[in-house]
């Protein structure tokens, strides 16, 4: 081999490693980036957090005169996502937009918290309602959230009382309890015709690593805390009037409330399906089913900020009322009320500090 030849790969092995390095270059954040990131902090925060699933409920805030967008700077697009900035109420503000489902909900909250001092995250949009006490365009606030599609599916021929795989090792757990396919047979009177080889379902806790613990040590969590001082902040917020009508013709049966209920619950799941709704409500005593709270609170709650959740509801999850069949016609109102009920939120954190928003029972 010449010398000439060793010389030609080396400078095409330090061309190749340029070009890949320029290439991985795209993902970080740019130096100019992290000043204009740098500035937003020193002169804005800390933030409250507004974290909003899609357009249609971020969009009547955009229409609000209740938010004033900044003038210096209205927006910072990072890795994919737009942070804007504003004021609500006198609040300064950093919201953004996640996209469906856990995943997005989940990064964004991560990038979120990872570039802005932020003292607390407000989280609103509609849900899917599996409380047969509220009607379509109540605002419900949960106290507790959890993630329902994290599973362990178990074998076929195996029972309640047989170990599920990898439970030895800390793993998994059959302590939540599981959806057992056999008993939504239509029309099971024989035990034997009714058994289903995709047997059961057992719902798993979440691995999390707060940033208060040691990095690689699991814990576990499946109902995440929403704050406790924002929960009671958000009582004020019980008797506020909403609308009932869509137009002078199209009306809910009562006015729309504000209630804070116990619990919410969020998987990778559209559920239309009123088996599996009133499952979740028997068993987990879900109130809003949706696709994006519980990531958010699992993010909120490892950096022990304080997280709440503003969910109106716009259908009855797959459920059978002659209003749950009208529910497009209300799907404008529930997402105003959500919006509506965030905007009066924000302004009562006032005087709220940045804290622990899971230990300040
Ligand atoms: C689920 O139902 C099957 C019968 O179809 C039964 O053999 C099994 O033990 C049940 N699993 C659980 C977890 O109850
Ligand atoms: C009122 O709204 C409903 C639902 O969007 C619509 O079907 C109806 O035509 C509207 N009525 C009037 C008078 O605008």
């Amino acid at each position: 081999m010449g010398g000439g030849v060793v010389v030609r790969q080396a400078v095409a092995a330090v061309l190749a490693a340029v070009l890949m390095a320029a290439t991985a270059a795209e993902g970080f954040i740019s130096t100019k980036t992290w000043r204009d990131i740098r500035r937003l902090n020193r002169d804005g925060a800390p933030f409250v957090g507004l974290v909003v699933p899609n357009a249609y409920e971020m969009d009547p805030v955009l229409n609000s005169p209740s938010f004033s967008p900044s003038h210096t700077v209205p927006y910072l697009d990072v890795q994919g996502r737009r942070f804007r900035f504003g004021t609500i109420g006198g609040q300064n503000v950093v919201m953004v937009m996640t996209g469906l489902s856990m995943l997005n909900a989940g990064l964004t909250t991560q990038l979120l918290l990872s570039l802005f001092k932020v003292k607390g995250i407000v989280h609103w949009g509609i849900a899917g309602n599996a409380n047969e006490d509220l009607q379509i365009g109540d605002v419900t606030i949960p106290e507790y959230w959890a993630h329902l599609s994290l599973w362990n599916w178990q074998r076929h021929g195996d029972g309640p009382e047989n170990e599920l795989s990898l439970e030895a090792a800390g793993d998994y757990t059959r302590e939540l309890g599981f959806l057992n396919f056999s008993d939504y047979t239509v029309g099971k009177g024989n035990p034997e015709l009714s058994a289903n080889t995709l047997n059961s379902i057992w719902y798993q806790p979440e691995e999390i690593f707060p940033i208060s613990g040691k990095p690689e040590e699991r814990q576990h969590a499946f109902w995440v805390p929403a704050s406790t001082r924002y929960l009671a902040i958000a009582k004020k917020l019980e008797g506020m009037e909403l609308p009932q009508c869509v137009n002078a013709t199209t009306c809910l049966p009562r006015a729309p409330r504000v209630v804070r209920v116990s619990r919410g619950c969020s998987a990778n799941v559209f559920v239309d399906n009123a088996g599996y709704r009133q499952f979740i409500r028997s068993k987990f005593g879900c109130t809003p089913v949706e696709m994006e709270s519980a990531a958010v609170a699992l993010v909120a709650h490892q950096h022990g900020v304080h997280f709440l959740t503003i969910r109106s509801l716009s259908d009855l999850a797959g459920g059978g009322s002659a209003l749950g069949n009208e529910a497009a016609k209300f799907l404008s109102i529930a997402a105003q009320n959500a919006v509506d009920v965030m905007l009066k939120f924000v302004p009562l954190l006032a005087g709220e500090h940045a804290g622990l928003g899971i230990d300040d029972k």
